[in-house]
């Protein structure tokens, strides 16, 4: 793909009116509409950020600039986390990098499975069958980063842990609703009690007694590695990233498979033949699920850009950038561009099984390169061990409560998430419920 060299284009006056016309305030498709308009010149600039789309740029872009976070984190409460600027943090990420790996996720798949398993029974005992997902998918991931990752039981399925969701729900609603501001009353108590809350969850993990593991637990890396404040931080962003993302991603797929159910049966069909070799070895591959799961984050990118800074003149490709500025690498433009990918708009759930389709950086849901999402195989395993046990148990169908998909988006933290709760009608299928 050639690139038109050393200009940034920009929508003009009468285009972005046009824009306001077809769009109206949905930023997201202003910026997908662009990302296609502009695409031979592979970036553009809006509202004086740099947004990047073609993969070869985009390869130079995540390699070579810095995350700046500390600039756009300004009054996030991940300001001082890891995923703030990379000079600052590479020994704290070290340390814990080997229990992000795949083969250590994978050992604890049993603990994760009876987190879902857990789920799936609360399911089963809601009043006329029919389940606020979002509600239960949120508590299940914020148990699994519990168990998985910080070893504690945080009982949220179990109605637990009242507070330190409540203030979630209140960061949730400044950054991606946009009800309420940063610099607002309830935003700030909700900021302090969420840091009182992981400051006592941090204590209390810190003081369990580890002779008898194996090996390092993860607060205790983390806490030698950068000291209490900064764990303490970092543990926040793992709450955070580690339970909105996955929690925002199963109502999305179950939608689809509402919508479609015929795929639905044929993935549930993919379930019945294979769980139960996959809880017994979960490396064992779920080829159906999976490819659906990963067209379902090609098209609805719960991380739909990835942030960047420019601080000192910087060659891209054959594009030269002298300017301090923010730059995007926009993800959700280049998941559907229709001039990377066949049929980019349509919804094809089996276009990855034959696992040919995407070349460097084309398709980057988690990122890509040295910064790539370090929970990206705990997330992976979590959705499809859900899917495949939620889909063995139940039918899903659309509920006269369900909504249509439409998404809101945290431009801080560079995340979407469904504008509405999804509640879907859930029927239990003729198979036994899952022992563990
Ligand atoms: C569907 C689920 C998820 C998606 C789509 C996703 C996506 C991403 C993306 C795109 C990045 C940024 C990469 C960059 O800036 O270059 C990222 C970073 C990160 N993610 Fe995830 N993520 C998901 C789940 C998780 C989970 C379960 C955790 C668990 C703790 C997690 C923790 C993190 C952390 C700590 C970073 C910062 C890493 C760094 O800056 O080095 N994410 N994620
Ligand atoms: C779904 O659950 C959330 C979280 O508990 C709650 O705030 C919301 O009101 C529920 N939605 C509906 C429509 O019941
Ligand atoms: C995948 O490849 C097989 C064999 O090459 C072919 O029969 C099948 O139609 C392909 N599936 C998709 C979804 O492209």
């Amino acid at each position: 793909i050639p690139v038109l060299k050393n200009r940034i284009p920009k929508p003009g006056g009468w285009l972005m009116s046009l824009l306001t016309l077809g769009y109206g305030g949905d930023k997201l498709l202003k910026l997908e509409f662009l990302s296609e308009y502009y695409f031979y010149y592979g970036l553009f600039k809006f509202e004086s950020k740099i947004y990047i789309f073609n993969p070869r740029l985009v390869r130079h872009a995540i390699n070579k600039l810095e995350k700046g976070a500390e600039h756009y984190l300004e009054n996030s409460p991940l300001k001082n986390t890891l995923l703030g600027s990379s000079q600052k943090y590479p020994e704290t990420r070290r340390a814990i990098a080997s229990l992000f790996r795949k083969t250590s996720i994978e050992e604890r798949a049993a603990i994760m499975m009876g987190d879902i398993q857990e789920m799936c029974e609360k399911f089963r005992g809601e009043p006329n069958g029919v389940v606020n997902v979002t509600k239960w998918s949120f508590l299940m991931a914020l148990d699994i980063v519990g168990h998985v990752l910080l070893e504690l039981d945080f009982h949220a399925l179990g109605k637990k842990q009242e507070e330190m969701i409540r203030a979630m729900a209140v960061l949730h609603k400044c950054y991606a609703l946009g009800e309420i501001t940063s610099d607002s009353e309830e935003f700030r108590e909700a900021n302090t009690k969420f840091d009182d809350i992981t400051h006592v969850v941090l204590e209390e993990a810190l003081n369990i007694d580890d002779d008898t593991m194996q090996r390092k637990r993860l607060v205790k890396s983390l806490h030698d590695a950068c000291g209490f404040n900064e764990a303490k931080d970092n543990m926040k962003l793992f709450l955070l990233a580690g339970t909105e993302t996955t929690a925002s991603t199963i109502p999305v797929a179950l939608y689809l498979l509402v919508k479609y159910p015929r795929l639905q049966d044929e993935l549930r069909k993919e379930a019945e033949e294979l769980l139960e070799s996959v809880m017994a070895d979960p490396t064992k591959l779920l080829p159906k699920i999976e490819s659906f799961l990963s067209e379902v984050l090609r098209l609805y990118p719960i991380a739909p850009f990835i942030s960047r800074q420019i601080y000192e003149p910087v060659t891209l490709g054959d594009i030269h950038l002298d300017q301090h500025a923010d730059v995007i690498i926009f993800t959700w433009g280049i998941h559907r561009s229709t001039h990377l990918w066949d049929r980019a708009r349509d919804f094809l759930p089996f276009r990855f099984l034959n696992n040919s389709k995407t070349s460097g950086n084309m398709y980057i849901p988690f990122g890509a390169g040295s910064r790539v999402c370090i929970g990206q195989h705990l997330a992976w395993l979590e959705l499809r061990l859900a899917l495949a046990m939620m889909l063995y148990q139940f039918k899903f169908e659309h509920a006269h409560e369900t909504p249509e998909l439409r998404f809101v988006v945290d431009w801080v933290h560079a995340v979407i998430h469904p504008d509405k709760d999804f509640l879907f009608r859930v029927v239990s299928t003729q198979n036994e419920t899952i022992k563990l």
